[in-house]
């Protein structure tokens, strides 16, 4: 029993680091790449946010009309509208953008 306690603790370490790791990695590539338009906070209430219509995404109508998978092939392929660039395509690694995807979805109230 005893035995078994202390192999379990590494395994629970081990864990709660790559969790841990993974979202400081998220917010990371988030704040380089996606805050100066979509804000800290996810609003898009940043100058560049506003001027280019960046909607609201503390709002969970606004989460739920894009899936992730929507969500990264427009930031693989960039997002059009009525022909204006809203969004131009990020060259970031598939797992990073993912990553941003996720932290995207942690402003959701
Ligand atoms: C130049 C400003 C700008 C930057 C930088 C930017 N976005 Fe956007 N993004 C927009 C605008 C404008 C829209 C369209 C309006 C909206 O949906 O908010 C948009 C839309 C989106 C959408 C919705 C996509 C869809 O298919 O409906 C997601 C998800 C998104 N952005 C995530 C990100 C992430 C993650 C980053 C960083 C890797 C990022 N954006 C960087 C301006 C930007």
């Amino acid at each position: 029993m005893k035995k078994l306690a202390l192999l379990a603790i590494p395994a629970a370490l081990a864990l709660a680091f790559t969790t841990n790791a993974m979202a400081a990695d998220g917010k990371a590539v988030y704040t380089d790449n996606c805050a100066k338009c979509h804000g800290d906070d996810g609003k898009g209430a940043t100058k560049m946010g506003q001027k280019l219509g960046a909607r609201d995404y503390t709002d969970a109508k606004v989460q739920a009309s894009f899936t992730d998978e929507q969500a990264l092939k427009s930031l693989r392929e960039g997002l059009k509208k009525d022909g204006k660039t809203m969004m131009r395509a990020f060259e970031l690694s598939a797992d990073d953008l993912k990553a941003s995807v996720a932290y995207l979805r942690t402003f959701k109230k």
